[in-house]
């Protein structure tokens, strides 16, 4: 289980919302849907690329690349957003960049959760100024009551309303990132 200090609750309070037999379900069947939907387009050998948003997708990522059967490769973008103001200004900053070229190529953004929008919509913007020959997105979770731009994932692991959750790569402070399943976080413990 996580490591936690005392002032972060233990993930064994926490409610699980999504189990691991769950999320390898969801994440087998987001993998058979790739594999069919690019079958045709990898035919040349050109492997599709995908690429997750750090950190909090490298999980769902590592998963999902096994459950893909046709040949696919990665990279990983990292982001910041400039504080708690996010929301209100909008403004997400690159912290690093793909490493290798994606013009040509198949890609899917790959990320942990949609939630207000404002990532993967800076990220789509900033992918498709490489080329790639097709971009989707694949996310574990989307809360979409909390949209303020509007885009929507092509691969979805489940919709949840607008609650926190942590496990399965999802952190809050950057604890419980390792708890394998999908949990609740307690509203009281918000603002620790
Ligand atoms: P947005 O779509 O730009 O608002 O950003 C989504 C990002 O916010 C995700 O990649 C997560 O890092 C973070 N996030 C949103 N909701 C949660 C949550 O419930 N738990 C953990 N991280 C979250
Ligand atoms: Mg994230």
């Amino acid at each position: 289980m996580a490591t936690t200090t005392p002032s972060f609750p233990s993930p064994s309070v926490m409610e699980v919302l999504f189990s691991t037999e769950q999320i390898a379900a969801r994440v087998k069947a987001i993998g058979d849907q790739i594999t069919a939907d690019y079958a045709g387009l990898t035919k040349n050998g050109q492997p599709i690329v995908l690429i997750g948003v750090l950190k909090g997708a490298a999980i769902f990522l590592a998963d999902l690349a096994r459950s893909i059967q046709v040949d696919n490769t990665f990279d990983f973008v990292a982001v910041s957003s400039y504080g708690r103001a996010r929301v209100s200004s909008g403004a997400v900053k690159l912290i690093k960049d793909i490493d290798n070229p994606i013009e040509g190529k198949h890609v899917i953004l790959v990320e942990d959760i949609l939630d207000t929008g404002l990532t993967l919509s800076y990220l789509r913007g900033l992918m498709l100024q490489h080329k790639p020959a097709s971009l989707k997105i694949a996310t574990c979770l989307d809360k979409p009551e909390r949209r303020l731009v509007p885009i929507e994932a092509d691969y979805i692991g489940f919709q949840i309303p607008n609650q926190f959750v942590i496990g399965y790569g999802m952190d809050y402070a950057e604890v419980y990132r390792n708890v394998p399943d999908i949990r609740l976080y307690p509203e009281e413990a918000v603002g620790h």
